[in-house]
């Protein structure tokens, strides 16, 4: 049986802190098991027009800590067409790739699940700040996201709280409103608004004029971007209370900067585990593997990739009462 010997990795989708620490991981990992390792820059772009190099240790040095991607990235729209899956698939056949390594979220699973289909093994790794992957408890670059998101509203917190104003502040998140809830309970927000949780804009306003009249000089409240139009939510809660409140939209500020500890971490482990999924198989085995990396409580497991095509991801209604119970 001739080994899968010759293994790319790439980063694909929206950049998330702790990317480039699994690259290192992979790569490092790779050529510790003796395998030949290769990147693609551009994600799946990459691989449709061949922009893929060889890696080496050094190629790798001194990036654990650096935000973003040494890879690159790109969201594709041609992965979703069988012609652009087609001319991925080729490339990596033309230049003898026998297994890819996808850095990314639930978009870049479904462009590796369709080269899986062309007979590439592919393992995916979760990066996403969004942490809104089905199948694992949390993804690399969320934990940075979170922290980033504190820093910025405990700094609007100080101005709020000078010119007694209230505060909508609208964090990252796509559909998922972890972000919101992790950042809104670490810094003591007044209301969360995310879209797992149908939410009144009445009772919003009740809460701040209560506030305000036992004595509270300010109001934050954490919008998630899927919640709804935080400029049409301004101005009802402006309606509501006649309050003067400020819109703040964080925006990439929470895609960039350094990894925190535990998404460097993370990377590190999902990384090498990610090797693991590859080696030990054939080049020609009859079917190619497709698994994707997770964190399973404390463990890092591999599971099948169609898994975080199923169903929907647990929200933690526990944590959001909490949020609720402590800001009255
Ligand atoms: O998926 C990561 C994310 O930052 C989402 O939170 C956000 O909705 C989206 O990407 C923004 O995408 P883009 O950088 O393409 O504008």
């Amino acid at each position: 049986m001739e080994r899968v010997q010759r293994v790319a990795v790439l980063t694909s989708g929206g950049d998330a802190p702790g990317m480039n620490a699994a690259i290192r991981a992979v790569v490092r990992k790779g050529i510790a098991c003796g395998l030949d390792m290769f990147g693609v820059e551009h994600g799946f772009l990459g691989l449709i027009k061949q922009e893929v190099k060889r890696m080496h240790l050094g190629s790798v040095a001194d990036i654990i800590h650096r935000g973003g991607t040494i890879l690159k990235t790109a969201r594709c729209n041609d992965m979703f067409t069988p012609e652009g899956v087609a001319r991925a698939a080729q490339t990596l056949k033309e230049i003898s790739i026998h297994a890819l390594v996808v850095i990314g979220g639930d978009g870049s699973y479904r462009g590796s699940q369709a080269l899986h289909e062309h007979g590439i093994h592919v393992v995916g790794v979760p990066a996403t700040i969004d942490n809104d992957i089905v199948g694992t408890d949390r993804t690399i670059g969320f934990d940075t996201a979170v922290n980033t998101a504190v820093g910025a509203i405990s700094k609007i917190r100080d101005t709020a709280s000078s010119h007694e104003r209230a505060f909508l502040i609208e964090v990252m998140g796509r559909n998922c409103g972890d972000i919101a809830l992790r950042a809104g309970l670490a810094i003591g927000a007044e209301s969360l608004l995310i879209p797992e949780v149908e939410y009144d804009l009445e009772d919003v306003a009740d809460k701040m004029l209560r506030g305000f009249k036992r004595g509270k000089n300010h109001s934050i409240i954490i919008v998630s971007e899927g919640a709804g139009d935080i400029w049409q939510i301004a101005d009802t809660l402006r309606g509501l209370t006649g309050f003067d409140s400020r819109v703040t939209i964080l925006g990439h500020i929470q895609r960039g900067g350094a990894p925190s500890a535990e998404d460097a971490v993370l990377a590190a482990a999902m990384g090498s585990k990610a090797v693991d999924a590859v080696t030990n198989n054939s080049r020609e085995q009859e079917t190619a593997i497709s698994l994707m990396v997770a964190q399973d409580c404390n463990d890092i497991v591999l599971r099948p990739l169609a898994d975080a095509f199923v169903g929907e991801r647990g929200f933690d209604r526990g944590l959001y009462d909490l949020a609720g119970d402590l800001a009255i």
